[in-house]
């Protein structure tokens, strides 16, 4: 199969937000995964330190933070302080001791390196209450939030410059939700409130790939944004766990775009397309297992809705099926860089996340070797590539029909010079390997290397004595051209072409 790259036309330049990350006062993400004072890998402000290394690794860019559902029914101000007085947690229905708040927060993001992201409760909060937040985060020392947070003992301004209003505020599930007309005057308002305290805010709002929801939304409050917020769980089993096999999951990578190409079409009508970018801030293949909560009818005991989230640390559920459809989902991003400009892996830690913690240490699941490959490897401006006659796969959906993808998901990035092109090129097939020639412009390669993410089945996955997924690489070695390689099954791979200048 021929592979054609136009590094002279150019999709965009990626922004490193696209690779970032999300955590949410849910099950372990927070409490016993990043944040575990006492552990003894934990450091003296209490974060898991090979949790921090990990993250550092991956170079997590942005982290949003504290919800999700959860945020719906937050208030920022028990989490801030020296007197921390537990809540009931009304979104997950648990006890959360507020011990992790707004400034330890902070602490993680810089400890990451990364920028934070904050969500507020539009679900019960009042439009005070987040303009507040801002007040707390980001005044020197003006009023007194800001002087709070100065007796707290943080004297400079924590300098959040990422902010969302709200949470699926549009789904009957979320606490507080609100009707579309309802829910774009309180984002405006909101908006304005937050902007007179900070005018510098980088600003999102929680949306839908829905165009009434947006429509409202963006009439009232679009010249107060700079984001729309889109999330998305493909394999959705909130309340069943049943986990897509390997080629349920290939089925659904005909989708992968559905939504950014929906919320494109309904930005550019509006003339927006230019002013505000969409943040995926929460997507993830698989759906939280939270059985008995988004439900008309609410699980009533512990054993029902809160012991089965434990099925969510099941490494064995996370497979190369997850890894192939995150490579999928980042190459859709990158393609669609010039709209989609922050993308949120959800969860980071625990649950559905790619860094597991057990108690003597971390697992690395499968996705986040995709993580690694890419943040660390890939180029930011994304150019063209063209699959001639690529082969198709047939895989069963859940729904047991036949769904036709192409059997390759492949970009192609470039650097500021012209004498590197780096390809990231995912073969979805279960069984068979591909074998791929490239040509890049009309130039000879000189040397190439490839790294590959792949394991001995399409269902190899990684746990505390298991490591059925891994990164191999091939030493630089002389190129022809066209460039001939050998894709193996089920495998993520970055290949690295060093061009003449
Ligand atoms: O299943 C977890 C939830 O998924 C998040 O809290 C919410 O934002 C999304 O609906």
């Amino acid at each position: 199969m021929n592979l054609y790259v136009q590094t002279s036309r150019v999709h965009g330049r990626a922004s490193p937000l696209l690779y970032g990350h999300f955590l949410e006062h849910f099950h372990r993400q927070i409490y016993g995964g990043v944040f575990a004072p006492g552990h003894p890998l934990a450091d003296e402000d209490g974060f898991r330190m090979d949790v921090l290394e990990a993250l550092r690794h991956i170079k997590v860019p942005i982290l949003r933070w504290p919800g999700g559902c959860f945020v719906s029914a937050y208030h920022w101000q028990k989490g801030v302080g020296q007197n921390r007085v537990a809540s009931f947690d009304k979104a997950w229905r648990v006890e959360d001791s507020n011990r992790f708040g707004t400034d330890e927060f902070i602490k993680l993001c810089r400890k990451i390196g990364c920028a934070p992201y904050l969500c507020t409760n539009a679900g019960t909060g009042t439009l005070e209450e987040m303009s507040d937040w801002v007040e707390y985060c980001n005044l020197t020392k003006q009023g007194e939030f800001a002087k709070q947070r100065i007796a707290n003992g943080f004297p400079s301004p924590h300098q959040v410059k990422y902010w969302s209003i709200g949470n699926e505020n549009y789904g009957s599930w979320e606490l507080g939700a609100k009707a579309p007309e309802e829910w774009s005057r309180l984002v405006l308002e909101a908006a304005k409130l937050m902007k007179h305290v900070d005018p510098t805010l980088s600003l999102s709002a929680a949306a839908i790939a829905d165009i009434d929801w947006n429509l409202h939304l963006l009439r009232a409050a679009g010249h107060q944004l700079d984001w729309i917020s889109i999330h998305a769980y493909w394999d959705a089993i909130h309340n069943t766990n049943a986990l897509a096999t390997y080629g349920q999951t290939m089925a659904y990578t005909q989708s992968l775009g559905e939504s950014i190409d929906k919320v494109r079409g309904l930005l550019t009508a509006l003339g927006l397309q230019t002013s505000i970018k969409i943040a995926f801030d929460e997507w993830n293949l698989r759906g939280w297992y939270h059985p008995g909560m988004h439900t008309a009818q609410l699980a009533r005991t512990e054993a029902e809705y809160l012991t089965p989230r434990d099925a969510n640390d099941d490494n064995s559920a996370y497979t190369m099926a997850d890894a192939v459809f995150t490579a999928c989902f980042l190459n859709e991003l990158n393609r669609n860089c010039d709209i989609v400009g922050m993308a949120n892996f959800a969860p980071a830690v625990n649950t559905r996340g790619c860094i597991y913690t057990h108690d003597k240490g971390i697992v690395l699941r499968t996705t986040y070797h995709v993580f690694d490959l890419y943040v660390n490897h890939l180029l930011p401006t994304v150019v063209d590539a063209y699959c001639e006659e690529m082969p198709l796969a047939v895989f069963t959906d859940k729904q047991n029909c036949p769904v036709q993808v192409n059997q390759l998901d492949v970009i192609a990035t470039v650097g500021d010079t012209a004498d590197q092109v780096v390809l990231a090129v995912v073969n979805k097939a279960e069984y068979d390997a591909v074998e791929l020639s490239v040509q890049i412009d009309q130039r000879k390669p000189l040397r190439y290397c490839c790294l590959t993410l792949d394991g001995e089945t399409a269902n190899s996955y990684n746990d505390v004595d298991v490591q059925g997924a891994s990164i191999r690489s091939t030493p630089w070695q002389p190129a022809a051209s066209p460039l001939r390689l050998r894709i193996s099954p089920h495998s993520v791979n970055i290949i690295k072409v060093e061009m003449p200048r």
